[in-house]
């Protein structure tokens, strides 16, 4: 079975969120369990690309509309992150140092599937599965079955999975010049509200549709930003596949950004010697419990409440917790937590940017990781916390609530909350700095050994996904 995912990032060559973690990891599993899985990506000007052996496997021209460009594929030469990996370099627009928030992203994320679908149409073979992600690549299983020029895709099963459906990838149709051409009758397949959108397209023409988690999918069908009723009526081809996380590369016995190793044998030495060093570098006292945020400073993310939920958490619990912030994002979002800071500089800290290797060190460090997402379709950092012994906060949404069980519930190993409001968020962090306090009964170190032993690696998910292409592979 030959798979080839399809997207816009994939760690460790360019990674701005969860996908990248998804796209790097999904396929090594895959490939290790037989299946023959491949990663095309553009070939954005990041490290990785500069510093790694890289092979052109193939040169053409393309057509963006009237527009042409030259591209190259390029191949890994020796397969070091555990299957082939393809970069599409489309110099003029896909040569950036960065991956999204350029003024033409239209233009480079139609120009990569375009040069994507030529260069595999060109091929002798045909592959078994064309595994899109988001909707970078959501015009792909469109043009693989309306475009003129791909009509030996056609009968190619085609996969979409959506990461998130808050962003959908809408262009004007006075731009539809750029797509190569396609049966024009087909041409409703790509309209939502007026406008050419990307993720809509894929609902209706990928053969299945998957969520990262069970519970987004249920989500979807009321409220998916304006998709609920595609989602319902294509609701026979959707499932709702969690996702796992890679266990090789979050492994807190052999991580080798964390300042002391540890397993759920060595916990407790192990998760100290993480947050002595992590409160002596951010000037926190390591006797209170930490509690860190990771993620993209955005109101999805519940980013926006964090200044009023840590001025509240101090009042309500009179300094008895500290707060440490990895993030960026929204510059008022930014800038709000910056001044709070300055009135609670003993209990708060914020590094603004993105660090790897500070976040490892935060899932290693903290006593617990909240996470007061307004939005979130599968989540990995709880997973990680998880996986560090770190105990997450999390809102009841989305896949937080599939990975999640309450503390009060059987077997629970987190806190849950249901509103993303100040409010119940701090409520929430009482039951977190009482869970802490309450030292005589050892129930803290308990639910830290329990959640490290959990399996979230992709071993399962991964079988799912093989699943739904075997049942496609069978139809094609
Ligand atoms: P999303 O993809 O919506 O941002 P996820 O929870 O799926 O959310 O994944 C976020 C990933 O990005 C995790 O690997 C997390 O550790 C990482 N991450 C987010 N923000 C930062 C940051 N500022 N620095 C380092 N890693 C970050
Ligand atoms: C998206 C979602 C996040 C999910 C990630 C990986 O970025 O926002 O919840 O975990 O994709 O699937």
């Amino acid at each position: 079975m030959e798979v080839i995912h399809v997207s816009a990032e994939c760690y460790p060559v360019a990674k701005v969120g969860g996908l990248g973690d998804v796209v790097g990891a999904l396929p090594k599993y895959q490939f290790e369990a037989g299946c023959y899985a491949k990663v095309v990506m553009p070939a954005y000007r990041t490290r990785f690309f500069e510093t790694h052996e890289l092979e052109i496997v193939h040169q053409a021209g393309m057509f963006l509309g009237p527009y042409w460009y030259h591209f190259n594929v390029w191949k890994e030469k020796h397969n070091t992150l555990g299957f082939d990996l393809y970069l599409v370099d489309v110099p003029g627009l896909l040569d950036t140092t960065g991956v999204y928030g350029y003024y033409n992203d239209t233009e480079r994320f139609l120009a990569f599937q375009i040069a994507t679908l030529d260069w595999i149409n060109e091929w002798r073979h045909s592959p078994d599965v064309i595994h899109c992600h988001d909707h970078h690549t959501g015009l792909i299983p469109f043009l693989m079955s309306n475009g003129y020029k791909y009509a030996r895709l056609k009968n190619v099963p085609s996969v979409i999975t959506i990461h998130n459906a808050q962003y959908q990838g809408q262009f004007g149709w006075d731009r539809q010049y750029l797509l190569p051409s396609f049966d024009s009758w087909k041409g409703g397949l790509l309209d939502w509200a007026g406008a050419i959108n990307p993720l809509a397209a894929a609902i209706k023409c990928a053969w299945r549709v998957t969520t990262v988690s069970p519970n987004y999918l249920e989500e979807m069908f009321n409220s998916a930003a304006g998709l609920e009723s595609l989602f319902n009526y294509e609701r026979g081809k959707c499932i709702g596949i969690l996702n796992g996380i890679d266990t090789k590369v979050w492994d807190p016995a052999t991580d080798p950004m964390l300042t002391a190793n540890y397993d759920a044998s060595t916990l407790v030495t192990g998760k100290e010697e993480n947050k002595q060093a992590l409160c002596r570098e951010f000037g926190l006292d390591p006797s209170l419990p930490l509690i860190s945020f990771i993620g993209r400073l955005v109101g999805e993310k519940g980013a926006d409440l964090l200044p009023d939920i840590i001025g509240r958490s101090l009042y309500e619990l009179t300094g008895r917790v500290n707060f440490l912030v990895l993030g960026s994002g929204d510059p008022h979002v930014e800038w709000s937590l910056q001044q709070t800071r300055q009135y609670v500089e003993d209990h708060l800290n914020v590094y603004i940017g993105y660090s790897e290797s500070l976040s490892h060190r935060i899932y290693a460090g903290s006593d617990f990781l909240l996470m007061p997402s307004r939005v979130e379709p599968c989540g990995l950092n709880q997973l990680y916390a998880l996986r560090y012994g770190t105990v997450p906060i999390v809102r009841s949404v989305g896949g937080l609530k599939d990975t999640v069980t309450d503390i009060g519930d059987k077997n629970g190993f987190g806190i849950r909350f249901i509103h993303a409001a100040v409010w119940d968020v701090c409520r929430a962090i009482g039951r977190a700095v009482s869970l802490y306090e309450d030292q005589e009964v050892i129930t803290l170190q308990h639910i830290r050994q329990y959640s490290m032993q959990l399996d979230h690696s992709w071993d399962s998910a991964a079988q799912e996904y093989l699943d739904v292409y075997l049942s496609l592979t069978q139809k094609a």
